[in-house]
């Protein structure tokens, strides 16, 4: 029996993490939960999973939830013991707030495992903490190493931790290293859907609106991670996130459009051989495999049948439609603290984007600016990295739009 801590419980990846442990119940037990701020959601959630801890970033949002569980406490109806009363774990659960209570469920000696799905850089101090405190982590929270992948890799080896990839590529990489020296590795190839517009011209695409962008053809995703496939910097932040996860040289990390989704990544060996990962586009694998890791436990999931697909299709990526493909790559060249400007800045405009603050192609452009206007220096310390991160929100928001 693993005890889980999840960071990011509402989010999509949330909640088909719940739907493993609900369709596991021998092997997984919730014991913590975090969220941004929808506690009507985690309010259902603490009444299924019966968690000892949850925490609320938002802090108001915190804070009405302790005011919603006080009143319910207050209001009955009353039982022979508190466990009868159908609030009781409502009643029993311990409410914390901010990055504090995120750090608390990161470090708590009720958590094994520490699931990773929250969107964005705010991941990266409970995955430091973790690591620190000795926890095992799936992630899913690609920002974490996009922004501090060599920092945290570090830890994670002095400390003898395993992360373990939730992203599918990721977990496909992984599952194909297996076995493997990594003297034998040529190169990672990561495949993308190529997202809602790989068939619009460029001057299509430059009108596109949010709710177009939205529209993924393969995946049901949250609204950043959406975005980003779109842009295609979703493959250039798992080219970062590889490059730390995996210790392999930008050089040795290409990247295929593979619309059907089938073959989440390939490596390719120094013998030419090339081993890859299929299966049916289904989030719920990759968290399955990072959850029960190192064992393989039974999945009813969808079964691949590759005579009723016939045919898969590969193309190179286009980055002159899709400029942010480039910016990774460029952004990994430059070293140091560029990558985390490329994340922030990219954090910023794509809520810009969906807000309609901006256009599409807004979006790379105020990136370049942002990381024309930094000189990358190499970072030793998670306070460097998150004075950069805080530096290019401010710019970007303030000086660029
Ligand atoms: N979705 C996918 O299929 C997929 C696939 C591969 C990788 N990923 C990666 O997984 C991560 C999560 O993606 P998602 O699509 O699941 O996002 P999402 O649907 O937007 O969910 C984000 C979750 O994080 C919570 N959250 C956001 N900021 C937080 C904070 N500061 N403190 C605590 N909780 C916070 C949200 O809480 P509220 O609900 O309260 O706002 C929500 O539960 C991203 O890094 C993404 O790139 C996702």
């Amino acid at each position: 029996m693993k005890n889980l801590g999840i960071l990011g419980s509402t989010g999509s990846i949330g909640e088909q993490t719940l739907e493993v442990v609900r369709k596991n119940p021998g092997d997984y037990r919730v014991s913590a939960l975090a969220v941004m701020g929808n506690i009507s959601r985690l309010k259902e959630q603490i009444q299924e999973f019966q968690p000892k801890l949850v925490a609320v970033f938002d802090p108001d949002r915190g804070k009405l939830l302790k005011e919603e569980i006080i009143k319910l406490k207050a209001r009955g109806p009353r039982t022979k013991t508190p466990e009868d009363n159908p609030n009781y774990p409502l009643f029993r659960v311990k409410v914390l707030v901010g990055l504090e209570g995120l750090v608390a469920i990161a470090t708590s000696g009720e958590v094994d495992l520490l699931v990773n799905s929250v969107v964005g850089s705010a991941g990266l101090v409970p995955t430091v903490k973790a690591i620190d405190a000795g926890k095992n982590i799936a992630l899913a929270n690609k920002e974490t190493l996009v922004v501090a992948g060599e920092l945290v890799m570090q830890k994670a080896r002095e400390k003898g931790i395993q992360i373990t990839p939730i992203d599918s590529e990721h977990s496909a990489v992984f599952q194909c290293l297996q076995g493997e020296k990594k003297e034998s590795l040529e190169k990672i190839i990561l495949t993308a859907s190529g997202g809602p517009f790989r068939t619009w011209k460029k001057e299509e695409i430059e009108k596109a609106t949010y709710r177009q962008a939205l529209k993924h053809p393969n995946w049901a995703m949250g609204r950043k991670i959406s975005i980003d496939s779109a842009t295609m910097m979703n493959k250039g932040l798992e080219v970062i996130e590889a490059r730390w996860l995996f210790d392999v040289p930008q050089e040795k990390i290409e990247t295929l459009v593979h619309p059907e989704s089938i073959i989440h990544s390939m490596v390719e060996y120094v013998d030419s051989s090339v081993i890859a990962e299929l299966g049916v586009p289904d989030m719920k694998v990759p968290i399955q495999y990072a959850l029960s890791y190192p064992e393989r436990i039974k999945g009813d999931y969808e079964k691949l049948s590759l005579s009723k697909i016939r045919n898969l299709s590969f193309e190179e990526p286009d980055t002159r439609r899709f400029p942010c493909l480039k910016l990774a790559y460029e952004a990994l060249e430059a070293g140091g603290t560029m990558p985390a400007v490329l994340n922030g800045a990219n954090e910023v405009l794509v809520e810009a984007y969906l807000q309609e603050k901006i256009t599409f192609y807004d979006i790379p452009k105020y990136i370049k600016m942002a990381m024309e206007a930094h000189t990358p220096f190499e970072y030793t310390t998670l306070e460097e990295i998150l004075e950069v991160d805080r530096w290019v929100r401010d710019y970007v928001s303030n000086t660029l739009l």
